[in-house]
């Protein structure tokens, strides 16, 4: 059966938790709170990892908040249907996360000192994990082949829109106070760096015991153990676990065995061409 996907000004969004007057409700009347923070990302490029982070150093490296509340409960996707209510009556301040490109994200944000953490990953790692999703979660298109689903990545038909308008759109903001941005590769090569340099963002004063332990308990063997934040306990008409596991494997380079040669050399054209002028550089541009 072909997936209905619900489209708020062009872009795709999953059925199963979105609806165009979620997403409408919150771009246009969403109130962001000045102590709102935000987590977001493009799919597959480590939201929930950074969920862990986050709820971990807002509990100071105590396990209990993550280990008993469900992760969505920790920090609400306030542009779906459930989420919104959840982050409505979220007492502040709140952590909330999202997909949503820049352009859509609500606009009271652009008045307040909201801050916004921005997790991306080397796109081609992104495309493979997101192949893999694609074929377990249900409210995604099962992809018919790998060829087609990266030809839907680059051409920005894949639901949550173009990985290289969502980069862009949100590194505009890279200046912003407001704004942190932070790659996958870095939280893979120095978690414990990366959580004292979120902590100095957000505030948070953590010592070093508290930091190891955010580490610690937001490793790739800690969450797949912890059912709050695995998938495991997704309804199986959402996530039918058989097909594979949310926590696939936790690695940069993946995309290398996946991708032909054509294929790469293909993929290395397009990311040149619509990351020009950018002028930045992310860990697998070196
Ligand atoms: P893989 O499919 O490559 O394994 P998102 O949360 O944005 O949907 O991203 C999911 C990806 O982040 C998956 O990638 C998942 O395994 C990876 N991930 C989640 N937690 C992680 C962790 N603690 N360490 C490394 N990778 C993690």
């Amino acid at each position: 059966m072909p997936v209905q996907y619900v489209t708020y000004k062009g872009i795709k969004f999953p059925p199963a938790y979105n609806s165009e007057q979620s997403l409408s409700f919150a771009h246009n009347e969403f109130l962001v709170r000045d102590d709102d923070i935000f987590n977001v990302t493009y799919p597959k490029s480590g939201t929930v990892w950074m969920t862990e982070i986050l709820s971990f150093i807002r509990s100071h490296g105590c396990p209990s908040w993550s280990r008993g509340v469900l992760n969505s409960d920790r920090m609400p996707w306030f542009s779906t249907r459930l989420g919104l209510e959840s982050a409505l009556s979220y007492p502040s301040p709140r952590l909330l996360t999202c997909h949503l490109p820049r352009h859509i994200f609500p606009k009271s944000f652009s008045h307040s000192c909201a801050k916004v953490i921005y997790t991306l990953r080397d796109p081609r790692d992104v495309v493979v994990s997101y192949y893999y999703f694609s074929k377990m979660c249900n409210s995604y298109e099962d992809p018919t082949s790998f060829e087609q689903f990266l030809g839907d990545f680059l051409s920005g038909e894949l639901p949550h829109g173009s990985w290289f308008e969502h980069v862009r759109g949100w590194m505009e903001m890279k200046d912003m106070e407001n704004f942190f941005f932070i790659t996958y590769e870095e939280l893979k090569q120095d978690l414990h760096d990366s959580v004292r340099r979120l902590c100095q963002f957000l505030g948070q004063d953590l010592d070093d015991e508290a930091i190891s332990s955010v580490v610690q308990n937001a490793s790739f063997t800690a969450m797949r153990e912890n059912p709050m934040c695995s998938s495991i306990l997704l309804p199986a008409d959402i996530m039918d676990q058989t097909k594979g596991q949310f926590l696939r494997k936790g690695i940069c380079g993946d995309w290398k065995n996946h991708f032909t040669v054509a294929q790469s050399e293909t993929f290395d054209k397009i990311y040149q061409e619509r990351m020009q002028g950018l002028n930045m550089k992310f860990p697998w541009d070196r």
